[in-house]
């Protein structure tokens, strides 16, 4: 018999099934539209099963930020990018320990990062593409002014079996609407035109320019030169990602379902969603809150306790009563993802199925490694 939403214990993030594929579809059409290169970052979903559908529908590969999620990855892939900086010898030995099978790109911004990548790489007798990452405006991580790219691309070229592949930049500095990244959009594909002319000079012509993101997903072609999109949110999408038109409300396919726990003080409700299901991630858009009730979107959690989500109930008449379900749409989606084991998907009111979410955390810690720092005495 299939099961209720009503029996499920809460806090539990579940995934409407039909607005997963629609996400899925749509970026996927967009992409092939474009004729660019989709390397989603699996950082929103941290499930095999969820890169699966993403390698069916053309992928051409993923993007990974921890060597936890490679690893797993790895099991479904053969073409992974580590979008992270490789700087510290446990890190580069866990990278080097992927599957041969496994087609390897690393992002680099640092000269000091690539004698010990080359050396990791020869060791381990495989070849390892690089990125050069670029500071577009983020600044986050990445070379800046264009010319450091090109002196970095050249000491990648210098150092075998690394092998330049091209030029890597994230666009988290553009969040605005999507109607209002005009201006945004100009200035990358300014900066890009520029780095492209000094890289084809110094005859280092880069084979990818990947970029991306999901607030500038549905723009990005409009960067010329960018040949590989890295999306990742777009799979579940979330209250920010709506806030900012990157989806429509109707989009947003993950929610924490919670339960009413009290309604004891007056004006307000209290859910069983706290920091440790949803989160305290500031919402990157108009409005304020944490979350924001999926049929009532103008019902937001303003204060939280770890286990205590505080839902607001002065802009509303609705007053739940203590037992009531509620579906909330967290401000960002990854942060809550990654705070749980399983994911349940369902299709209506109905539970479908459910997956675990396999590269959550950072994996055993390997206590093994001659290199390994040592740490406090075993008590
Ligand atoms: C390097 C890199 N690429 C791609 C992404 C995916 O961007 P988004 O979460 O906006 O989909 C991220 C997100 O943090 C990132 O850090």
């Amino acid at each position: 018999m299939a099961t209720h939403l009503e029996t499920l214990e809460t806090p539990v993030p579940i995934v409407d099934l039909d607005r997963l594929t629609h996400n899925l579809d749509r970026m996927a059409a967009y992409a092939t539209l474009h004729d660019l290169r989709l390397r989603p970052h699996v950082k929103t979903h941290k499930s095999t099963r969820i890169a699966t559908e993403q390698l069916q529908r053309g992928a051409v590969g993923l993007t990974c930020a921890t060597t936890r999620e490679l690893e797993i990855m790895s099991e479904v892939c053969d073409d992974l990018l580590f979008a992270y900086p490789p700087v510290g010898a446990a890190r580069l030995e866990r990278l080097m320990r992927l599957p041969s099978s496994v087609r390897l790109t690393v992002a680099v911004d640092s000269a000091q990062s690539i004698p010990a990548l080359a050396m990791a790489a020869n060791l381990a007798r495989r070849d390892v593409d690089v990125y050069v990452e670029v500071d577009l405006g983020m600044k986050r991580v990445g070379v800046t002014p264009e010319h450091s790219a090109v002196a970095l691309a050249r000491t990648v070229h210098t150092h075998a079996p690394l092998r330049f592949a091209g030029i890597t930049f994230y666009p988290g500095h553009v969040r605005s609407r999507v109607e209002d990244q005009g201006d945004a959009v100009g200035a990358l594909a300014q900066q890009v035109a520029t780095l492209q002319e000094l890289l084809l000079d110094a005859g280092l012509a880069p084979r990818v320019i990947s970029g991306g993101s999901t607030p500038l997903a549905w723009r990005i072609h409009e960067v010329p030169g960018v040949t590989e999109v890295r999306p990742g949110t777009y799979v579940y999408n979330d209250r920010t990602t709506a806030g900012i038109g990157a989806c429509d409300w109707e989009d947003c396919a993950l929610t924490v379902l919670a339960t009413v726990v009290s309604t004891a003080v007056p004006g307000q409700a209290v859910v069983d969603a706290g920091t440790k299901a949803l989160a305290r991630e500031p919402l990157r858009a108009d409005g304020d809150g944490w979350a924001s009730l999926l049929d009532r979107p103008e019902v937001v959690v303003t204060r939280m306790s770890e286990e205590h989500g505080v839902l607001d109930l002065s802009h509303t008449d609705w007053r739940p009563r203590v037992g009531d379900r509620v579906r909330l749409v967290p401000n960002h989606v990854c942060i809550v993802v990654q705070q749980f084991d399983e994911i349940v998907g369902i299709r209506g009111d109905y539970v479908e199925t459910s997956w675990p979410v396999l590269a959550r955390g950072r994996g055993a810690v390997d206590l093994q490694q001659d290199n390994a720092p040592r740490g406090p005495r075993a008590m």
